[in-house]
């Protein structure tokens, strides 16, 4: 590893984020930003590509940079004769961001929207007016600069599903080339064959580092019949210290795939800290042709010869397309936004997954903490605690009694979260408490939720946020589902596995449910609602459909029904929330979207031929990395 770079490691942006504070601390933090300023494969100063001043008009428009919008950008500038520009609103990425367990830090910051959601009726009842917060990365790589990096497909049937309800061409067999295009997978001895692939600009392995808890709690699965498998390979069941998106320990953002590497490439511009307000549409020939767009306070139109391509995330897609005069006729003329085309789709059919998290104290298990020590393990070896995300990491995919364990289609998917000491919020271990023992939590998600939310604009300001209607457990069938899957995690307690670990649920009620019989369906029912885990995997809110399906705004090739040279490619299409993580399935989305672009334009007249369909390249080596 070089620790010096060609080029000076002085690069303007936000400072590692910490959200405590204490001399010695911020002292801590302070110096190891120092440190990890001269990595240079953590600050990359030379990769990082500048904020162009844009050309008066694009081949094509990229609006948001995120998990799927990275992707769209960087394979449409694979073709030299197209010129393309990224649009994003927030900045390039921090250095902190890199380092895996600082992952939560950056939550509350700059690098996030921050959005609340309207007071929910049933959920979040024990939040600041009754409403969930959504984190959602606002920053060059979006979403996938502050998430946990767990690399999760979703469940063949949930590909499968969306094919059967008309999405042809989204089938599990349809979308796998699109998983493995992007993909280098570093332990193929780890993974089921034939489901993985090797040479593609994302690096997928598991963190270098992982604390003993967390093989015991994959150990405890086990002991549960679930067992320890590659869960995006041939069986989705099971228990698994997850592949995460990072490479040797460091994160590895959209960005930093997909965009980085091309920064040379003069036909991709990028706009950074800057808000695309509308997109342009003519009225007539109903076909997008720019964007207007805010930049250092200044608005500007810019033009696009061939597709304006919407990827700003399952908020604000829809939010954009309403602001574009796209979208149901009432609520657009409810804040005066003249109507361009009638879409009642757009903004309805958001799905998130939901959840509870209980808490469980366990014996102190003597971990390192964060001190200089684990500090230097990170800096000159990248491993030990920071090069991971701790028990985080593990997943664990389970059936509830409503879904039949023979179908390999869980309903419940397992988290488990726990804070190191010393308010660092890193480590993810699980916190000391002043007794001598930690404190760690399992968290049951309902992976096919029923209820639906949805998002309307507040006002025709596009810098205000858009009201934002989640829904949960509006449909009492989520609640049951749950139930199930808290009565699961309590069954670690009598595993062997954590019994060494003493794990006992903590068993102080939730405030508000103290009158309730500790433990019945009635408390638990309390419990969710009132501390519930609100998720971060929206999508749905423009989903795909065909034509003749009312609700639907973009078509299988992701293009708006009824404007053309648009589309809308991120995890907002989705009809269907998929059974898992989002960020594989939005870089999955990305990867056939940009490719069903290729495809529309790249014809014989214009004297290219497209022959780099990833089903004529199965097999072999993927990509042209
Ligand atoms: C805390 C957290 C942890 C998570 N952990 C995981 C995990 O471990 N594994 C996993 O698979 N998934 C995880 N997720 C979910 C996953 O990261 C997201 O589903 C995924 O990144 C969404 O991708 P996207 O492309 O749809 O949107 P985003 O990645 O959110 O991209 C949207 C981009 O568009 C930009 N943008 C929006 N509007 C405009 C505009 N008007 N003008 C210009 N730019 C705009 C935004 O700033 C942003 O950069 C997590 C999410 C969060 C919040
Ligand atoms: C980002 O843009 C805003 C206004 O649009 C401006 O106030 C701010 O200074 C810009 N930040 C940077 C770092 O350019
Ligand atoms: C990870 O980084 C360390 C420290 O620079 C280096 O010694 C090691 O070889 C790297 N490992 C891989 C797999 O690149
Ligand atoms: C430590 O405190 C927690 C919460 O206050 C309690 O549940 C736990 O039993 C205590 N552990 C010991 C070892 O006293
Ligand atoms: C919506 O607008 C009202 C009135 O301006 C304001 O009070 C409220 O905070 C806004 N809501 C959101 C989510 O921004
Ligand atoms: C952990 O706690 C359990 C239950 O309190 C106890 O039986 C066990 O000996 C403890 N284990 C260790 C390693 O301290």
């Amino acid at each position: 590893m070089p620790l010096s770079c060609d080029c000076p490691a002085t690069r303007p942006g936000p400072t590692l984020a910490s959200t405590c504070g204490g001399t010695p601390f911020m002292l801590f933090m302070g110096l190891l930003e120092v440190f990890l300023r001269s990595q240079c494969d953590i600050e990359d100063p030379c990769g990082r590509p500048k904020s162009a001043s844009p050309y008066p008009e694009y081949d094509f428009i990229v609006i948001g940079s995120g998990s799927a919008g990275s992707v769209v950008a960087g394979r449409l500038s694979e073709i030299p004769e197209w010129n393309v520009l990224l649009i994003e609103a927030g900045q390039d990425e921090p250095t902190g961001a890199q380092v895996p367990s600082m992952f939560l830090n950056y939550l509350g910051t700059e690098l996030d929207w921050m959005y609340f959601t309207e007071p929910e009726k049933e959920a979040c009842l024990n939040e600041n007016e009754q409403r969930c917060y959504w984190p959602r990365g606002k920053v060059l790589g979006g979403t996938s600069v502050i998430n946990g990096m767990m690399y999760i497909r979703g469940s063949r049937h949930d590909y499968d599903n969306w094919a059967s309800l008309g999405c042809d061409g989204w089938s599990y067999n349809d979308v796998l080339p699109f998983f493995l295009k992007s993909e280098d997978n570093k332990q193929l001895d780890l993974v089921d064959r034939g489901y993985h692939a090797e040479g593609g600009p994302v690096v997928i392995s598991q963190f270098p580092y992982h604390p003993p808890l967390s093989r015991a709690l994959v150990e405890a699965g086990g002991e549960l019949g679930y067992p320890n498998r590659d869960l995006n390979g041939q069986y989705h069941t099971g228990f698994a210290i997850t592949q995460s998106t990072n490479i040797n320990g460091t994160r590895q953002s959209t960005a930093k795939a997909f965009i980085r590497p091309y920064k040379s490439r003069n036909n991709l511009h990028i706009l950074l800290n800057s808000t695309v307000t509308r997109i342009l549409i003519n009225k007539r020939s109903k076909s997008a042709y720019g964007v207007e767009v805010v930049s250092e306070g200044k608005k500007q139109s810019i033009f696009a010869t061939k597709e304006v391509i919407l990827s700003g995330g399952a908020v604000n897609s829809p939010q954009l397309l309403l602001l574009s005069g796209i979208g149901p006729r009432e609520d657009l003329e409810q804040v005066g936004v003249p109507l361009v085309h009638h879409l009642p789709g757009v903004g309805r059919n958001l799905q998130n997954h939901v959840a509870h998290f209980l808490t469980f104290n366990i014996n102190d298990t003597n971990t390192t903490p964060l001190n200089w020590a684990t500090a230097m393990e990170y800096l000159l070896f990248r491993d030990g605690l920071m090069s991971g995300t701790g028990i985080s990491a593990v997943t664990g995919f389970v059936n509830t009694r409503y879904v039949d364990p023979e179908e390999d289609n869980p309903d419940i998917q397992l988290f488990f979260a726990g804070f190191l000491a010393d308010c660092a919020r890193t480590g993810q271990i699980g916190e000391r408490i002043n007794n001598g023992s930690r404190q760690i939590q399992i968290i049951p998600v309902v992976l096919r939720p029923k209820s639906r939310g949805c998002i309307k604009l507040n006002t025709s300001d596009p810098l205000d946020h858009p009201l934002i209607f989640a829904g949960y457990f509006t449909q009492p069938d989520d609640m049951k589902v749950l139930l199930d899957g808290i009565r699961i995690a309590l069954k670690f307690q009598d595993t062997k596995a954590m019994k060494r670990y003493g794990l006992q649920l903590d068993r102080t009620p939730v405030q508000g449910c103290e009158n309730l019989p500790f433990g019945s369906d009635e408390y638990w029912t309390c419990a969710a609602k009132r501390q519930t885990a609100p998720e971060n995997h929206q999508a749905g809110s423009c989903r795909m459909g065909i034509a003749s399906d009312p609700y639907a705004v973009v078509d299988t090739e992701l293009k708006v029904h009824g404007i053309d040279r648009l589309r809308v490619i991120d995890t907002s299409i989705m009809p269907v929330l998929t059974s898992g993580n989002t960020h594989a399935p939005a870089m999955m989305i990305g990867e056939k979207g940009s490719d069903m672009v290729k495809q529309r334009w790249l014809t014989s007249e214009e004297g290219f031929f497209y022959n780099d369909h990833p089903s004529q390249r199965l097999g072999r080596h993927w990509g042209s990395w």
